[in-house]
Parts: C-alpha cells; sequence; structure tokens
C-alpha cells in the first residue's frame, strides 16, 4: 500500500488554509533561542544525507523566488533555481544546495515549532519518524548516474531499458509529526545496456521540492500527519494561511508529492502522485533523470489524478480517474493513443466521498470500488486520529461503467460486502460477467495507522452483469499487494501474478508467482522466493522476454526488484526468471548506494526512452 487518499485530503487541507485564522498564542519561552522541538523531534535514526534546515548566519533577507507565468506548453515549467549567492554552497553530487531561510520562513519555523512542542499531542508510532523512518525507510541524497557491479550472473538482453521506482524521501529530516506518504518523491532508476547497469537516483522536482529547496526550510503543509486533534490541525491551518499570505507558496501551483508511481504513455513518461498534476520526466543519454514540468494536457486535466493509470499496450491508451471530496467524488477518464486527454466522465451515484487509490479495467468496462474507507473527520479533528478512517456499517460495492463511456448512464453498482481493496491487479470480461483479481484488505480499520497489522488476501470476484450474483474465491491465504502481471495482459484474462508478501507491511520479505487459473478453493501459489534475514524488497515488477512475440508464453521473462539487505546496509537490483519454480536469481546487481525501500515501479524499454 502507498500515497493514497491525498487527493481529497490535500483539497481539504487547501480550503483549511484559505480559512485558517492568525489567532494564536504563542508562549515567550517558544519564541526563543534554538527550539526544543528539535532536540525533542529529531530521531535517532542513522541518517546522514537529509537536510536538516539552516540557521541562518546572518539577518539579510533574500529575494522570494518569483513564479513563472505557464508557458503556452502543457507542461509547466517549475521556478527556476535561485542564483547561488555567496551564502549558498553547491554540492557536486546534486543540486541541492544550502540555503539560508530568510526571516519571514524563521519566524514561520519557529511558530510551527510551537505547534509541534505545546499543542501537537503525543505521536502516535504512524507519525513518528522515529519509527517511520527507521531501517531502510530513512531518505537518501541524490545520487549522479554511477556504474554498478554485476555480482551475479549476467543481465538478460532483454532487460535493454531502465527499471525505474519511486518512492518517498523527505527533503527535510520532519521536525514533528511524520507519516510514511508525505515524503517527497524520488526515482531510482537502474539503466541497463548490453548488460551493464548505472543507478541514479533524483528528486521529483515538484513545485513543493523547489519551493523548499529554494527557501532552505519546509514550506508545505504534511498532508498525511498534519490532521493531529482539533487545536494542532486548526494551528497547522492557519499557519499554512500565513505562508500563502506572506507569498511563500501558492496552492494553485499544487502541493503534490509526485511520491507514487510511474507510467508511461503518449510518448511520455511521468511521475504520479493521485494528490497532483502527473509531473513529466525524462532520462538523459546518460541515465540522469530530469523533471520536465507539472503536466496539464493542454489544460484538460485538473486537480489530480490517480497513481494507477492503466495503459493498453495494443491501443496505447490511458485510462485513470481522480476523486475528491465534493461531488462528484469520482471522475472517470482517458487518454486516446497519442496520449490527449478525453473528456471527463462525473460519477454521481458515488454518493460519498471514498478511498479510490486504484480501480481495473477490461476489454469492456471501468470498475471502481467504493469501499469501507473513506474520511474520519470527526476522529480527524477531535480523536487526533487519521484523517482516513473505516466504516464498519458502510457495504463494500463494486462500480461497473463502459470502458469508453461519455455519462454515467450504463454504470451499475453491485453490493459485495467486506471487499475493500487498495489496489487492483487485473481484470477482465467472461461472456456477461466481469472479474476482477485484487487483495482485499481483511483489517480495514488498520489501512493508514498499523500497516503491520495489515492483512490482506488476494480474490478473485466475477460478477455477472445479467443476474448480479458476485462469486467471489481467495486464491491464497497468504499477507500479498503490490500484485503485477505481465503488462500486455492489461484487461485481459491472465493466468500469472507476482505478488510481494508482506511481512509485516509495509516491509516485503519475498515474492510469490500466483496461478490464478486454478480451480476454487487451492493455494495458487506456484513459486517463491524469500530474499532471506532482513532482507526486504518491493513491489516486483514483470518484463517480458519477447516482448513483441505474441506465441511467447505469459510468464516467459524476468521478475525485478530493488532489495535491501538491512544486516549489510547494502542494496541489490535482482533478476529472476519467472518460470522457474524457486524464482531462480538470474542476475544480482550491487548498487552503489542503498535504495530506500519504495512504492511503485515501471521498466521502459530504451526505444520508448529515446522518445522521451
Ligand atoms: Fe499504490
Amino acid at each position: 500500500m502507498d500515497a493514497s487518499s491525498s487527493s481529497f485530503l490535500s483539497a481539504i487541507q487547501t480550503s483549511k488554509l484559505l480559512t485558517g485564522t492568525m489567532a494564536m498564542t504563542i508562549p515567550k519561552s517558544a519564541v526563543t533561542t534554538t527550539p526544543s522541538f528539535l532536540s525533542r523531534h529529531l530521531p535517532s535514526l542513522n541518517v546522514s544525507s537529509v537536510r536538516i534546515e539552516e540557521k541562518p548566519q546572518n539577518s539579510t533577507t533574500r529575494p522570494t523566488t518569483s513564479r513563472t507565468s505557464r508557458p503556452a506548453s502543457s507542461t509547466t515549467t517549475l521556478p527556476a533555481a535561485t542564483k547561488p549567492t555567496p551564502s549558498t554552497r553547491k554540492s557536486p553530487a546534486n543540486d541541492r544546495r544550502v540555503v539560508e531561510p530568510n526571516q519571514p520562513t524563521m519566524m514561520f519555523n519557529v511558530l510551527e515549532g510551537v505547534i509541534n512542542n505545546f499543542i501537537d499531542p503525543p505521536l502516535r508510532q504512524s507519525v513518528d519518524p522515529r519509527y517511520v523512518l527507521s531501517d531502510n525507510f530513512a531518505p537518501v541524497d541524490e545520487l549522479p548516474p554511477t556504474e554498478c557491479e554485476v555480482i551475479h550472473g549476467s543481465l538478460p538482453s532483454c532487460l535493454d531499458g531502465a527499471y525505474i521506482r519511486n518512492g518517498p524521501n523527505p527533503q527535510y529530516l520532519p521536525r514533528g509529526p511524520y507519516h510514511l506518504f508525505d515524503g517527497d518523491g524520488m526515482l531510482h532508476s537502474i539503466r541497463i545496456s548490453q548488460g551493464k547497469a548505472t543507478l541514479c537516483s533524483r528528486y521529483v522536482k515538484t513545485y513543493k521540492y523547489t519551493m523548499e529547496r529554494d527557501a532552505g526550510a519546509p514550506l508545505l503543509p504534511n498532508v498525511f500527519s498534519g490532521f493531529n486533534g482539533l487545536a494542532a490541525s486548526a494551528a497547522r491551518g492557519a499557519l499554512s494561511a500565513a505562508r500563502i499570505l506572506a507569498g511563500q507558496f501558492n496552492p494553485a501551483n499544487g502541493i503534490g508529492l509526485a511520491n507514487t508511481s510511474l507510467a508511461y504513455f503518449g510518448n511520455r513518461l511521468y511521475a504520479l502522485g493521485e494528490s497532483d498534476l502527473p509531473y513529466a520526466v525524462r532520462l538523459t543519454s546518460n541515465g540522469d533523470i530530469e523533471t520536465l514540468g507539472r503536466h496539464d494536457f493542454d489544460r484538460k486535466l485538473l486537480m489530480s489524478m490517480t497513481a494507477h493509470p492503466k495503459v493498453d499496450l495494443e491501443t496505447g491508451e490511458a485510462f485513470a480517474f481522480r476523486y475528491g471530496p465534493v461531488p462528484p467524488f469520482l471522475t472517470y477518464f482517458h487518454f486516446d493513443g497519442n496520449g490527449n486527454k478525453q473528456p471527463d466522465v462525473p460519477i454521481f451515484s458515488m454518493t460519498r466521498p471514498s478511498f479510490l487509490h486504484d480501480f481495473g479495467i477490461s476489454s469492456k468496462y471501468a470498475i471502481f470500488a467504493d469501499i469501507q474507507i473513506g474520511m474520519n473527520p470527526m476522529e480527524m479533528i477531535f480523536g487526533g486520529g487519521s484523517p482516513v478512517g473505516s466504516d464498519p456499517a458502510k457495504v463494500s460495492r463494486l462500480g461497473i461503467i463502459p470502458r469508453y463511456a461519455t455519462d454515467e448512464s450504463e454504470m451499475k453498482w453491485f453490493d459485495v460486502p467486506g471487499f475493500n481493496i487498495i489496489h487492483a491487479i487485473n481484470a477482465w470480461d467472461e461472456e456477461d460477467a466481469v472479474v476482477i483479481l485484487a487483495p482485499n484488505i481483511l483489517s480495514v480499520e488498520h489501512t493508514l495507522e498499523r500497516m503491520d497489522l495489515i492483512h490482506a488476501l488476494v480474490e478473485k470476484v466475477r460478477i455477472d452483469l445479467k443476474t448480479g450474483i458476485v462469486t467471489r474465491n481467495p486464491v491464497s491465504a497468504r499477507n500479498l499487494d503490490f500484485g503485477v502481471i505481465n503488462p500486455a495482459y492489461l484487461g485481459k484474462k491472465n493466468r500469472f501474478v507476482y505478488a510481494a508478501i508482506g511481512d509485516p507491511m509495509p516491509k516485503i520479505s519475498g515474492v510469490v508467482k500466483l496461478d490464478v487459473s486454478k480451480g476454487e478453493r487451492q493455494e495458487c501459489t506456484v513459486a517463491s522466493r524469500i530474499f532471506g534475514p532482513r532482507c526486504y524488497g518491493g513491489e516486483p515488477f514483470f518484463v517480458a522476454r519477447e516482448p513483441e512475440n505474441p506465441e511467447a508464453e505469459e510468464d516467459d521473462g524476468y521478475v525485478v526488484s530493488y532489495v535491501h539487505d538491512e544486516i549489510a546496509g547494502e542494496s541489490k537490483f535482482l533478476v529472476m526468471d519467472a518460470k522457474s519454480p524457486g524464482l531462480d536469481i538470474v542476475a544480482a546487481v550491487r548498487l552503489p548506494r542503498r535504495v530506500p525501500y519504495g512504492f511503485h515501479g515501471l521498466f521502459v524499454k530504451e526505444s520508448d526512452l529515446k522518445k522521451l
């Protein structure tokens, strides 16, 4: 599971920011010298690379960075980095300069310290950076393209391109509450050519990242951890409103993190986070990663888009949606084969805001899950709990709408009690039925607060569109998520699934291969690999050995993933033979620097990289 309900959270946060007041009592002791929150909230972590905001060397006020006007193209170029001054230093390894925060920034930071120290309730484990950023969840610096060593086997020739994985990597060490989903997006790309590999790690240069880098301090609110009871929520709302009025940031430019996933369609590669527009990125010829800008598809895409668009490799089309806290709570849309966005299809039959992180696409339909997880406003404000919560009284349902619908008139909803999916693996059509394959979160009440208690059971759900009968079959008893397939089978009946073993979530101890064509009431695991003691990976990704060969078997290819050894402190890139019963490792690449645990990844072949 990953960054999830940030779409409606960010919208609510923004409205709170704009309506918040400046009324706040500041204890005199708090506005003194070194804020005590630094010592209170600096976790005892093994972090040597992440930035801690700089203290001022003098009282010089730096000029604020002006926003660029919207260019003619639909990719918005971000504010240029502030020209280096004598007060800035440039690191040779990346573009992260040490910047002195100006006086307003320092003043607002002191106020934030007051909130962290005196208003926040005690930190829950889910937002305590000492837990959230422990082990290999700790952030790293950027890494320029660096050659890697193949330490086992050899890299298959079909791996000609780049495996790129997204994930949270906070630019600044958190001063207060921090949730795993609040980190700035960082892409870790391993580019493979002629059996050689090059690793590069770069932040997605979002508006948030860029403004905060240039300011030398965090400015924008943390959406997932910013709600901590009524007083702290109100105080943070007021502080953010003050920052906006002071011109420190403009929420109209998006406050998204682009930390969740990647997608390639319309000859463009995007870094995605569902609370904002996609950010177009590209790989340079030497393996470096560049952010091209925030992309609004000729001003046709508003506000946000799911981080899980479905790309049909046959047609080149991409299918997507956005959701939010105000009607329509769900809006469906797609892009044609050239990447042009088609008109919105608002779904008003979704009658309350729900947590919609992913969906399914078959050849004929789009399938949405209206689950028991949604906004939890009372607990969020008065209880000091998570902004997202479960409603045990709600009956989950699946909504099925024609793939090319222009309105929701043909959409049908089917009750599927207790079916709470965060991710979908695949969907397909069977005569008069639709089948969706997805991990069902059994312990739905732990969605955001206690991921370690989550158990996800992969189910095959068949809906007879004529009779309305819903048939459900679990395909494995294991705790599985991050399930992927051969990408060529999107929307078609597939047999094989590769899924990550949560042990416990969000740590991934291994990968399994499922054969979902097996009969009912059977464990469908046909192959597995456990990474070893204190070795954890992430979402697997399947790369076909002969992607252009229509006769190739579905599982003829390789499963790849980054894996980290917490004992040795070393990360590797593993290539596993998808057809072998032990998911045998055919190649292991020692990475020159650790890659933190993250979310979703993508393999982009060289011929597609050249189009960017
Ligand atoms: Fe996800």
